[in-house]
């Protein structure tokens, strides 16, 4: 399904969220800065990577950022976008499954999933291969659409994801189910507390959490415990 959006998902991703996904990733980027020193850094579920990027460009020198992602389609596009902008030998691109990472423990100082976590099949499983993959004290950074949890705000959100969006989305890509299956997949994933609880549950600590446009993306971190092997 990724890989037959692809071509089109940046617009989409967009017009989807009427431009705030940009902002979004802003926030997530803000809370690696705050890091203060350059870092080699994992994003998974890259996509047609917007927040490799953004952190690309706003991280100090001297960081490296990994991107990966299962979908060769949205590699394909992403790879694109980094030859228009020279980044091609910049940035390592790499096909993989969260559910095994091809990386040796300890890699990484960062770990950010825009957008990608609520589909994974075992997000525990995606969990615990970032926490292996992550150096001991080393965040996780996690943006994910939610629905809002005002009652009036919600009415609203449902009526724009699950009737217009599908229309328009599947207008543009020619794939309805993909649209659709936007906000189904947004309706399973866990809420805030059952979120934070599992990735409790999976060894991380430091929680914590913000929510983003009244609720509709939510911003969550958390660390591998410095004294882990
Ligand atoms: C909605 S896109 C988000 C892309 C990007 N992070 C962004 O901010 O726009 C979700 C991505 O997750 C990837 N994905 C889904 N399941 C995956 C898995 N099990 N392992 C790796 N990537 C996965 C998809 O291929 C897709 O590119």
């Amino acid at each position: 399904m990724f890989t037959d959006i692809a071509p089109r998902y940046d617009a989409l991703n967009h017009l989807m969220s009427l431009g705030a996904d940009r902002g979004w990733r802003r926030r997530a980027v803000r809370v690696l800065q705050r890091e203060g020193r350059p870092l080699d850094m994992l994003d998974l579920a890259c996509g047609t990577g917007d927040l490799s990027l953004a952190l690309q460009k706003a991280l100090p020198e001297g960081s490296r950022i990994t991107g990966a992602d299962f979908s060769e389609g949205m590699l394909a596009v992403m790879r694109e976008k980094l030859a228009r902008k020279g980044l091609e030998d910049k940035m390592p691109l790499v096909q993989a499954d969260a559910a095994a990472l091809p990386f040796p423990e300890a890699s990484f100082d960062a770990v950010t999933v825009a957008f990608g976590i609520r589909n994974f099949p075992d997000r525990e499983q995606a969990l615990r291969e970032i926490q292996r993959v992550l150096r001991p004290g080393g965040i996780l950074v996690i943006l994910e659409l939610s629905e809002p949890e005002n009652r009036l705000l919600k009415a609203c959100y449902r009526l724009y994801f699950r009737h217009i969006l599908p229309f328009i989305g599947g207008l543009i890509s020619g794939n309805r189910a993909a649209y659709k299956y936007l906000p189904d997949s947004v309706g399973r994933f866990p809420g805030r507390k059952e979120w934070m609880g599992i990735m409790q549950r999976q060894g991380f600590e430091a929680l914590s959490h913000k929510a983003l446009s009244l609720g509709l993306c939510r911003l969550y971190s958390g660390r591998r415990p410095n004294h882990s092997k």
